[in-house]
């Protein structure tokens, strides 16, 4: 069980710059809570926490990320951004996460990986993965952003919590095999490097084409999002490069929804 064994992490790692440091614990509350510190005290962009276990695991929206010992992946990257376009690198680093933990996961998987916006990773209808991208701004500035990936490796249904059920799914449920953490871990991090550097060179409009590809409700679909109090109805018509999804609400306008949660998308027929 090699997660809070930082020197074969190490070596799997090896020359990946979103790994320039490890830092892995046995038991932690949240990665991105100590990710956070660690940025706050200056540590350099590449700094990934890792963690066999989250006792006070964060999903968006306050919900939580239940995180139990031994079966998952727990993982945050500090990320510099760059000098310019940083709201446009925070955006692009939304969809680079999603995307590179669909990638990972769907040579593993005997069905397609769906991703659903923002960013939550979906099999066969049951949630495997999510990202919770955290940004720490001094004004205007974003000094560095947390991003956090949750993905559900060995749970067995019997090990969910009964309120997830039929709800959250793991590879070893979808695929009837046991994933190996470490190999999860590394096609993860190289895959999240190379999208990085898209999103470094300023290929926010690449990532969310490769979104779109991959999240069929992101676009031609009737949708209900929750905005604030409200529920919207509409059809998507695709994600922008600053991370909005559009929704064709019938009204004249296309409107682009920044913060908002897809809470149902079908065709249309
Ligand atoms: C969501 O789908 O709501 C996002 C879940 C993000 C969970 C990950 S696990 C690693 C990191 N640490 C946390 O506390 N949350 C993120």
């Amino acid at each position: 069980m090699p997660i809070p064994d930082r020197a074969a992490v190490e070596k799997h790692l090896g020359g990946c710059s979103l790994a320039r440091r490890i830092v892995t614990f046995e038991t932690i509350g949240s990665t991105n809570d100590e990710a956070r510190r660690l940025g706050r005290e200056g540590c350099s962009h590449g700094t990934l926490v890792l963690a066999d276990e989250q006792t006070r695991g964060r999903g968006r929206r306050q919900r939580r990320w239940d995180s139990p010992a031994g079966t998952g992946l727990y993982v945050s990257v500090v990320l510099r951004p760059p000098q310019h376009g940083l709201a446009a690198y925070a955006a692009a680093m939304q969809f680079a996460a999603g995307i590179s933990i669909a990638e990972t996961v769907a040579p593993l998987v005997p069905q397609p990986v769906e991703l659903v916006w923002p960013n939550d990773v979906f099999v066969a209808g049951l949630k495997l993965a999510g990202v919770l991208v955290e940004a720490e701004t001094t004004g205007d500035a974003v000094e560095f952003l947390v991003c956090g990936m949750g993905l559900n490796l060995n749970q067995r249904t019997e090990d969910l919590a009964p309120d997830v059920k039929g709800i959250a799914g793991s590879i070893r449920i979808l695929a009837g095999t046991e994933a190996d953490r470490l190999d999860v871990l590394g096609r993860l991090l190289f895959t999240l490097e190379s999208w990085e550097a898209v999103a470094r060179g300023g290929g926010a409009q690449a990532l969310a084409n490769r979104f779109e590809e991959l999240a069929p409700s992101s676009a031609g679909c009737r949708t209900e999002m929750r905005v604030g109090g409200e529920l919207l109805q509409g059809i998507s018509r695709g994600v922008t490069a600053d991370g909005a999804l559009l929704l064709d609400t019938g009204d004249d306008e296309v409107r682009p929804i920044l913060v908002g949660e897809l809470e149902r998308a079908w065709r249309k027929r």
